[in-house]
């Protein structure tokens, strides 16, 4: 498990690799901020990932008060603002949440947002209901300062966390960090395990990170009755025949992504 590290510079390159291109305006070539983009966005993710409304639970919280650590463009805060969530997002990057901002008032949905650091949350103790946090945590140099926080702002006496981590046991890991490996190589370079994991979400992301699921149960040993949910993103740029047998028999165990459910 890599430990947590307090790395100022780290965690500025961070903030300015996500800034730079906030995290899915990758996949559309539409004009950024117009709303042809927020939908091209918001279809290609759900399309892709149609298990995705199940797995953040995007129609559970109705009325509940929501925060979304990490929100990005804002593409699932919406789904759970639309869902009658009353929902806060805060993202390290300052255009994320100008994004995500112009978003919610294009479309006239009520929610808030600000630019905040997940390992120092700017609200008070027991302040949300429900903590989302979705691919966001393992991109943080400490991540267990990051989920201690999380734990201080959720309501305790059931409230509840739903968080993605980039799960370590998955075959997407295994066969990429091998291939990795051996491409690398060739071109005279010693690339591992923790390479593979980083360059996942572009060559020149700063910083990724994965866990096993005994990993997880110690991290998140203060909350209640934790819970896991192994999937995997579909790949762009797989065959579709690669997509649908890695979906049918490997995605439930060895997937990418482990969802982590628990109360506090
Ligand atoms: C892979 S993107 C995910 C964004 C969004 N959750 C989604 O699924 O589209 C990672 C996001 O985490 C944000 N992030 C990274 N470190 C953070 C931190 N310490 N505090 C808050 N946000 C952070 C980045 O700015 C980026 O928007």
């Amino acid at each position: 498990m890599i430990p947590d590290v307090q790395d100022e510079q780290l965690k500025a390159r961070v903030h300015d690799y996500w800034n730079a291109d906030p995290c899915g305006t990758q996949f559309t070539h539409v004009e950024r901020g117009s709303k042809e983009f927020y939908d091209e966005v918001e279809r290609f993710r759900y399309t892709i990932q149609p298990f995705m409304e199940k797995l953040c639970k995007f129609k559970e919280f109705r009325g509940k008060k929501l925060l979304e650590v990490g929100c990005g463009l804002g593409t699932d805060t919406l789904q759970f603002a639309r869902n009658g969530a009353l929902t806060t997002g805060v993202d390290l990057t300052e255009n994320s949440v100008a994004f995500a901002e112009k978003r919610f008032a294009l479309y006239g949905v009520p929610g808030e947002f600000r630019t905040a650091d997940a390992e120092n949350l700017p609200f008070p103790d027991d302040t949300f209901d429900v903590v989302y946090s979705f691919g966001v945590l393992h991109h943080t140099p400490r991540t267990q300062t990051a989920i201690n926080e999380v734990h201080r702002v959720v309501k305790s006496g059931g409230g509840q966390i739903v968080i993605m981590l980039y799960h370590k046991q998955s075959l997407h890991v295994w066969l990429g960090t091998l291939l990795f490996f051996l491409t690398g190589l060739l071109k005279g370079k010693w690339r591992t395990y923790d390479d593979w994991v980083r360059v996942y979400d572009g060559s020149e992301n700063p910083l990724g990170k994965a866990y096993s699921r005994s990993e997880l149960r110690e991290m998140f040993a203060q909350f209640r009755n934790v819970r896991f949910a192994v999937c995997d993103p579909l790949r762009r740029h797989y065959p579709r025949f690669l997509n649908i047998i890695n979906q049918k028999f490997f995605a439930s165990w060895s997937g990418f992504w482990v969802m982590i459910y628990a109360e506090k």
